[in-house]
């Protein structure tokens, strides 16, 4: 079966089964102050598991863009990847545990769909989940198939410290050569995960406690490289037609020993991941902060295993021309976007070659004792541009230590990077509903409309990051702004808070809300249907919400900051008081 096919099937199975599919959402959050990527499928669905009733109904499916940085170190083994698209079905307080696991069961076993061997499959529940337990014994998994296991391991999300979560089931495939073991035993990691079942009852309030949500969901995911991989007869997701040309690229470029087998890989899992992280919707460039700063790492990692393998110029350029053929075809945007793509790669390539040269000369020296200190470690970030994992993974090969804690203290005496990207930690935290929030994301809609208003239609949303103390708004244009400027925007929008103006939902066909003029951009054809918020006829914007009821509810706008964010690119921050 072809990638294509596996994914029409997997779309068609659910359609069947009463589902509506919903675009596929861009890879970095909207309005989530708390997270830099689109972590899980269910992450643009926060609002409607919190209860909001979705427009296409309550039965969803999807391929989803995904992103995860947890676990960055097992990249490069047969099972890891930083990129991935997720299948996902989600059950909006409609259908439960039986159905769900009956579904699954469904697709993965009957010959009409994946036709799994039924020995291949094994299954853990969560503790005390009898339920879910008596179903899948019930369909025809023994039950030395089945185990149970506690919160570690099958409980999912939130995504950060605060949001939808709960019990899940997972189901494992059977990836050895030899016969599937009659026990199941989570510990062999010849059993692989390949779908998760959740249960979402819970929210996790900033408390820490539980409270049981409006509604019951489900929200399953699972891995589409892996179920590929499983398809295609091979071994690991980097052998499937979706990888083996990337890798046979590095391969041809460089000549490599067995062992650097891992690093051709880890390679091609950065660079894909880099393509998808240029070429996606919100357009994000590499930076010294949040996504732009993992962007960056992904980039100079990849450059500094290029030179392992003794790949010279800018390699990724080519392997970019070939990630983008490969995909354009679900993912035209990047086809669109693909000058940028390779600008922006080139340009971090060239900025960081010079420094790159140096800075393993630094090291080398810096490596004569027995621990490279927090201030030298920061030296080579602040001075050579090096991450540092970077740095640690050098120090790694040469058996020194690194003093991450200094390093980490430095860092903060010189405040150079945000606390995320500091820690290194990428994926947390969920949609924060907070009325400050909610404040913030509507009048971003009037900042919005504003600029268009003054500066032209072609002004649009770059990126938006909200907390509870401040908006900060991308968009597209290639001047500072003056004062007088600055003054405008901010009369039309506290003009715009004293008319007193309800803010109206109403739910359309995509065309339709082109039509109307209502801003937002979708990269698929699907999720026809779309929510549209309206503040009289001065904004309309498609968007999931939340939002405010009336602009009297806002206060007074004022801008604290324009700059630039990247080339062609200003941003505001402004808050409310
Ligand atoms: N949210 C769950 C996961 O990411 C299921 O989709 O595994």
């Amino acid at each position: 079966m072809k990638s294509s096919e596996l994914k029409k099937k997997y779309i068609e199975f659910f359609k069947k089964k009463k589902h509506k599919e919903i675009h596929n959402a861009s890879l970095i959050p909207e309005n989530d102050p708390t997270v830099l990527f689109t972590t899980a499928g269910m992450h643009p669905l926060t609002p409607y598991l919190l209860g909001q009733k979705h427009p296409l109904g309550k039965r969803l499916v999807n391929v989803q863009k995904c992103l995860r940085t947890g676990d960055i170190e097992n990249v490069g083994d047969d099972f890891h990847l930083t990129f991935f698209e997720m299948l996902g079905n989600w059950s909006l307080g409609d259908y439960w545990k039986e159905e769900s696991i009956k579904m699954s069961f469904e697709f993965l076993t009957n010959k009409k769909w994946l036709g799994f061997s039924i020995d291949k499959l094994a299954i853990s529940v969560f503790k005390g989940d009898q339920e879910s337990f008596n179903e899948w014994n019930k369909l025809g998994i023994p039950k030395e198939k089945i185990t149970y296991l506690g919160k570690k391991d099958n409980w999912w999300g939130p995504v950060g410290n605060t949001g939808p979560c709960g019990p899940d089931t997972e189901i494992f495939y059977w990836a050895g050569e030899e016969k599937a073991p009659k026990v199941f035993n989570p510990e062999n990691k010849k059993w692989v995960e390949i779908w998760n079942n959740v249960f979402m009852q819970y929210n996790k309030n900033s408390d820490s406690k539980l409270t049981e949500l409006k509604q019951k969901n489900v929200d399953t995911g699972m891995g589409f490289d892996r179920i590929l991989t499983i398809l295609e007869g091979k071994k690991s997701v980097y052998e499937t037609s979706l990888f083996s040309p990337i890798i046979k690229m590095i391969k041809d470029l460089t000549k490599i020993n067995k062992k650097q087998e891992v690093i051709v890989r880890k390679i091609a899992d950065h660079l894909r991941t880099c393509v998808f992280i240029l070429g996606d919707e919100k357009g994000i460039v590499p930076s010294n902060t949040e996504a732009g700063y993992v962007l960056r790492r992904l980039i100079r990692t990849s450059m500094r295993y290029g030179k392992l393998l003794g790949l010279e110029g800018t390699f990724s350029k080519d392997i970019a021309e070939l990630v983008i053929e490969m995909y354009k075809k679900d993912y035209p945007l990047l086809d669109k976007n693909r000058k940028i793509i390779l600008d922006e790669l080139v340009k971090e390539e060239l900025k960081f070659a010079d420094s790159l040269e140096h800075g393993l000369k630094k090291l080398e020296k810096l490596a004569k004792g027995k621990k490279i200190s927090g201030k030298n470690a920061f030296l080579l970030f602040q001075s050579f541009g090096f991450p540092l994992e970077m740095t640690i993974d050098l120090a790694k090969e040469a058996n020194i230590l690194v003093d991450v804690k200094g390093f980490e203290k430095e860092l903060n005496k010189h405040r150079k990077l945000s606390q995320t990207a500091t820690k290194g930690k990428f994926g947390s935290g969920l949609a924060d509903n907070s009325v400050e929030v909610t404040k913030l994301h509507t009048t971003s809609h009037l900042l919005l409309a504003t600029l268009r208003k003054l500066f032209g239609k072609e002004i649009y949303q770059k990126g938006s990051n909200i907390t509870k103390e401040r908006l900060r708004f991308d968009f597209n244009f290639d001047r500072k702004l003056d004062s007088k400027e600055i003054e405008k925007i901010e009369e039309i929008i506290n003009q715009k808070i004293k008319d007193n103006i309800p803010i109206v939902k109403s739910v359309m066909s995509f065309e339709d809300a082109k039509k109307k003029g209502a801003s937002g951009i979708f990269e698929s054809k699907y999720g026809k249907k779309v929510n549209v918020y309206s503040i009289s006829s001065f904004s309309k914007e498609i968007c999931s919400g939340p939002h405010v009821k009336n602009t009297k509810e806002l206060g007074k706008f004022r801008i604290i900051k324009e700059q630039s964010s990247s080339a062609g690119v200003r941003r505001i921050r402004a808050v409310l008081k």
